[in-house]
């Protein structure tokens, strides 16, 4: 009996799985078992004998149900401790991180430079007013760019601004001059695209009022300007340029990057491509933001940013910018 009581405690002891102890459990205890057979063979024995050895069997058959259920218990305990363990020589989950679009690089860094130099940072809509789009702007009616070949109308007299000018007249409205400030935006056009034309793309503009402006305080902002965005050195042209909200009004065109001068499809094999447009505010324009332009004037400039962009990271396709596809994405 004791034999028979000691070898099972052992077997116990050594059980490392619930799936072991079972079968431990179903040697000794179960039908068939060693501790069953035994009790099963009581009933042959005499009274006084029968008697004694029952309760040894009994308890023998509690020890070892004590045992097994010590067991299990810690089993289960080790296995918890196992599985909570960390083993630093697993290879790690790479965290999937996200790259930030140039676009967004690029005018995170030009509002910084902006800022710094003591502009405003606003923003307008994206869906506008023919009156803010077009006619604040000096815009006459039979204007080529408010042909419908050029601009996306929407019902009940709205489009989708062609251009961030269309903030200019807003804030005049807004900010009490003198001020300066700058706006940047998503802007369309309805034409065809290729290399260096998008329906979509980003504009940034830049409104200063004050008393006394002159052409020298335009050129000399715009070189801060290029200067600040730049670093460096970059080959400018400036052309006297036509838009119906400045005059005078010029062309400031940069020295083609992405090909550096030698001629591709960004530039047209000009070398240069179109950086900003500038100028004196029209005196019809600062009528319209509800200035006197007896006493106020002047300065503005609309910069294309998706050009920026592709000047500075040699972007050889405008449409690769808003064309969703995070091959391109993620090279940034
Ligand atoms: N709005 C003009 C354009 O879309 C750029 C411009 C802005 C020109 C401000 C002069 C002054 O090209």
């Amino acid at each position: 009996m004791e034999e028979i009581e000691r070898v099972a405690l052992e077997e116990i002891e050594k059980a490392q799985t619930p799936e072991e102890l079972r079968e431990i459990e179903v040697r000794y205890l179960g039908k068939k078992g060693k501790i069953t057979e035994q009790l099963k063979g009581l009933g042959a024995l005499e009274p006084e004998k029968r008697r004694e050895r029952g309760m040894a069997l009994n308890r023998a058959k509690q020890v070892i149900t004590e045992a097994l259920e010590r067991q299990s218990k810690r089993i289960v305990e080790l296995q918890a401790l196992r599985e909570a363990r960390i083993d630093p020589t697993l290879p790690g989950i790479r965290p999937q991180v996200g790259h930030i679009h140039p676009l967004s690089l690029v005018l995170e860094e030009v509002m910084d430079i902006f800022h710094r130099l003591g502009y405003y940072v606003m923003d307008f809509y994206e869906v506008e007013t023919e009156y803010y789009n077009f006619e604040a702007l000096n815009i006459p009616k039979d204007h080529p760019a408010r042909d419908l070949q050029d601009t996306f109308y929407l019902e009940d007299g709205f489009l989708l601004r062609t251009h961030t000018s269309a903030g200019q007249t807003r804030a005049m409205r807004l900010l009490p001059p003198p001020f300066r400030a700058v706006f940047p935006g998503k802007v369309f056009r309805f034409e065809a695209t290729d290399a260096s034309h998008e329906h979509t793309f980003h504009q940034l503009e830049g409104l200063m009022i004050d008393r006394h402006v002159s052409v020298a305080h335009l050129l000399s902002a715009m070189m801060t300007l290029l200067t600040a965005i730049f670093g460096k050195d970059v080959g400018v042209r400036l052309r006297p340029g036509y838009f119906p909200f400045v005059e005078p009004g010029f062309e400031l065109d940069i020295h083609c990057s992405v090909c550096e001068g030698r001629g591709c499809s960004v530039c047209k094999h000009s070398g240069f491509v179109e950086f900003l447009g500038c100028g004196l505010v029209h005196p019809n324009v600062i009528r319209a933001g509800g200035l006197d332009p007896r006493e106020w004037e002047g300065w503005a400039f609309g910069i294309g940013l998706s050009r920026l962009v592709m000047m500075r990271y040699k972007v050889s396709d405008i449409r690769w910018l808003l064309s969703g596809d995070l091959r391109f994405v993620r090279q940034f």
